[in-house]
This record gives C-alpha cells, sequence and structure tokens, in this order.
C-alpha cells in the first residue's frame, strides 16, 4: 500500500470468471472505494475453478479463494430436496435455486472471515437469483451491505467490454452464448435467446447436457439404484458417494436423452419466463424415490406428502431455505424417509427414464393379498360387508332425496343425453 494510503474496506462477490462478475471487480472498487476478494464455489459444474481462481487475481482482486462444495451440495441441500420430492411446478428440479443459498452462506462465511463489510453477486434485477442471494444476506448477516452491480450500472455488453479493455481485464476470444446459462451438479439451466418465444422449439445449440432422443441408442440401458432412508446410496450393486452418482447418472442419463425440461415458469418476481433444463440425475432419481415411496409410505403419507413437496419445492424457489418453516418441513420429510429404502431398475431409452422395477424390504406391497393366482388370502367375504357399510350414507341420500318421487339420477347431461341418430 502507498504510504498515506488509507486500508479499504474488503467486499466478497462472488465471481464466476465470466465478463460481469470480471467487469465488477475495478467497478466496485471505483463506485464502493472497496477491495474485492473473489468467491468462486465449485458444486460440480465442472468448470475449472482454480483457473477461475486466478483470473480473479490477474483482475485486480486482492485475495481470491474458491472453495468445493459438491459434497456439501449434494448431502445438506440437492439430498434433502429429493427426499421432500421437491419439483418446482411439477418439472423444475431446482438446481440453480437449490445452489444459491449455499453460495450466499457460503459467502457470509468468507465475509466474517476476511473482516468484509459487503457482499456482491452478479444477478439482474429481474430473475429469481438475486432474490435467493438477498434474501440468504438478510437473514444471516443483516450487518452486511449488498452490492448487485447488474441492478445499478446500466452498461450493455459492448459498455463492459469497453470497460474491460480500459481497466486491462482478460476477455476470452470465446464467442458469447446466445443463451444465458447457469449449472451445477444437479442441472444446466438456459434461457433467453430464441428460446424467448415460447412457440418455438429449442434449436439443438440449446442443449449441452442431452443427446437429441431420436439420435439416441437404439437398444435400452437398465440400471438399478440403491436408496437408504431416501438417498440414494449406490448404482448397480456398487456403492457410491453423492456427487460422482449424480455425474454418472449424468452422463449415462445424457447419452439417452434423458432429462430436457422444457418449462413456461412462474417467476417470484410476477414474469412467466421459458426455460429450458437438462437434468437426467435429477429427473431419473426424483422419478426413481417416488416410486420407492410407492411401495413404502401408506396411502395417507404419501397423500399428504405431495403437499409437502409442493410447499418445499416453493420455499426453496422463493429463496426461503434458511426459514423455520423448512425446518419444520424437514422433520417431517426426514421422518417419512425411514421406511425408504431398496433398489430401483429404470430403463434409459430415447429421451425416457422409465422406472421398470422396484423393490424393498420395507414394502407396504404384499403379494399375497394382491394375487388373482393361488395363494390368495385376501377375505372376499369382508368385502362384501365393507362396502355395505361404504356405499351406506350415498345410498340413504339417494333414497330419501335424489331418487325420491320417481325422480331419475340427473348428473351433467344424463338424463337429457341423446344418441346421434335421435337428436
Ligand atoms: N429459472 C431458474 C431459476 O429461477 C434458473 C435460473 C438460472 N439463472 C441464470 N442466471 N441463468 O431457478
Amino acid at each position: 500500500m502507498a504510504p498515506g494510503a488509507t486500508k479499504r474496506d474488503k467486499v466478497i462477490l462472488a465471481y464466476s470468471g465470466g465478463l460481469d462478475t470480471s467487469v465488477m471487480v475495478p467497478w466496485i472498487g471505483e463506485k464502493y472505494n472497496l477491495d474485492v476478494v473473489a468467491f468462486s464455489v465449485d458444486l460440480g459444474q465442472g468448470e475449472d475453478i482454480e483457473g477461475i481462481r486466478q483470473k480473479a487475481l490477474r483482475t485486480g482482486a486482492v485475495d481470491a479463494v474458491a472453495i468445493d462444495a459438491r459434497n456439501l451440495f449434494v448431502d445438506c441441500f440437492v439430498w434433502p430436496a429429493l427426499m421432500a420430492g421437491a419439483v418446482y411446478e411439477g418439472k423444475y428440479p431446482l438446481a440453480t435455486a437449490l445452489g444459491r443459498p449455499l453460495i450466499a452462506k457460503l459467502m457470509v462465511d468468507a465475509a466474517r472471515q476476511h473482516g468484509a463489510k459487503a457482499v456482491a453477486h452478479g444477478c439482474t434485477g429481474k430473475g429469481n437469483d438475486q432474490v435467493r442471494f438477498d434474501v440468504t444476506f438478510q437473514t444471516l448477516a443483516p450487518d452486511l451491505k449488498v452490492i448487485a452491480p447488474v441492478r445499478e450500472w446500466k452498461m450493455s455488453r459492448d459498455d463492459s467490454l469497453a470497460y474491460a479493455a480500459k481497466h486491462n481485464i482478460p476477455v476470452e476470444a470465446t464467442k458469447k452464448s446466445p443463451y444465458s446459462v447457469d449449472l451445477n451438479l444437479w442441472g444446466r439451466s438456459c434461457e433467453a435467446g430464441v428460446l424467448e418465444d415460447p412457440w418455438d422449439e429449442p434449436p439443438p445449440d440449446a442443449f449441452a447436457w442431452t443427446t437429441d432422443p431420436a439420435k439416441a441408442p437404439n437398444e435400452p440401458a437398465y440400471i438399478v439404484i440403491d436408496f437408504e432412508q431416501g438417498k440414494p446410496t449406490g448404482l448397480d450393486g456398487q456403492k457410491m458417494d453423492g456427487a460422482p452418482l449424480i455425474d454418472r447418472l449424468n452422463k449415462l442419463g445424457g447419452e439417452h436423452g434423458v432429462g430436457r425440461i422444457d418449462h413456461v415458469e412462474n417467476r417470484l418476481v410476477g414474469i412467466k419466463s421459458r426455460e429450458l433444463y437438462e437434468a437426467p440425475a435429477g429427473v431419473i432419481l426424483h422419478d426413481a424415490h417416488r416410486e420407492l415411496e410407492s411401495l413404502c409410505l401408506s396411502k395417507q403419507a404419501a397423500r399428504f406428502k405431495t403437499l409437502v413437496s409442493q410447499e418445499y419445492a416453493d420455499i426453496i424457489y422463493n429463496g426461503l431455505w434458511f426459514s423455520a418453516f423448512h425446518q419444520d418441513l424437514f422433520a417431517f420429510v426426514a421422518s417419512s424417509q425411514r421406511f425408504v429404502s431398496g433398489q430401483v431398475r429404470v430403463k434409459l431409452f430415447k429421451g425416457q427414464g422409465t422406472v421398470v422395477g422396484r423393490k424393498s424390504e420395507h414394502s407396504l406391497y404384499s403379494k399375497k393379498l394382491a394375487t388373482y393366482e393361488s395363494g390368495d388370502q385376501f377375505d372376499h367375504d369382508a368385502a362384501r360387508g365393507f362396502i355395505r357399510l361404504w356405499g351406506l350414507s350415498q345410498q340413504t341420500q339417494a333414497q330419501l332425496q335424489l331418487l325420491k318421487d320417481g325422480k331419475g339420477f340427473d348428473l351433467p347431461g344424463l338424463l337429457t343425453h341423446k344418441e346421434e341418430g335421435e337428436r
């Protein structure tokens, strides 16, 4: 530091190595008079995180931190979401939405370690990601100032390039992607560009993880996934840790074109947006898990859990991960999974991952009760009495009210319905 210069406060910047967050390093320095500590997290997005850290230092960050959080992400975010059956609007397995609260939490930790006074991220002002970051910061560390340059700087891409040139920021010669892409091991999201017209079929270049189902192998692949208490623990009889298991399923599923999701989604900020996702492992594991639950959960528990799944997905999507309500719902989810152990067999073929078999030591399925063959132990006589009572109140009401005075039983159009010829 030059003699007489005063020491500046620090900001922890969520740094991806892209143009925007690189330009932010000098921009935040100038605009807010802060020293930037770049912070990058490996959530299994397949990038060279150490290379990104080095780039941050070349870009003028006073310090740069890179953290491998893949196991933390899987164990504390992805698996709970899977156990909960959390899929937003029945389609999106929530990869990006699960990553944000973890990154934000790790940034708060880094802010404490480095004595930083602020945190910064590169989200725009119209997406969900800014909400997830800001709400997490606000919850865990309300004293930290939050800086979101893209929300305020109003620079076009050309402005950013000019700014980068002026500050000697290395910009890769690579062509800018026509899409906005975010990835981690739980999935890839792709939006903007030609995808903004919901009528247009996504072009081949919008996909990166999955083969076009029409070009997928003509032979199916079969896999067997092991679950213990709702968590995947192995593949084809081999024990596997979470992150490598997910990587493997992404690869296998991707080869067979499994896991493409085209979704017009309702963002928290009030707009609909067309999103394209690729999540082979997410799609396969959610389907497999749900099928295992069909054996292991009682009817009531399974029905109730669909409500919990929807709430859980909304909590994640809407940035409320660090909430008491989440803790309470997770307590239910964890308890609901105590018998959800077993194996699920999945067939991967031409874009579909189809569950073709499931078994569990805790299965509630009883062949002796279900069979139509010999060995049937179901009490057929008991059925008669059960049905008498089951239908009793409906029968009573029909006689005392609906069919009284020779009235027929009308339900939508039944009494007035005419066949084609009679009209
Ligand atoms: N629409 C998804 C979500 O809200 C994905 C967002 C992807 N983010 C991005 N910066 N491209 O979770």
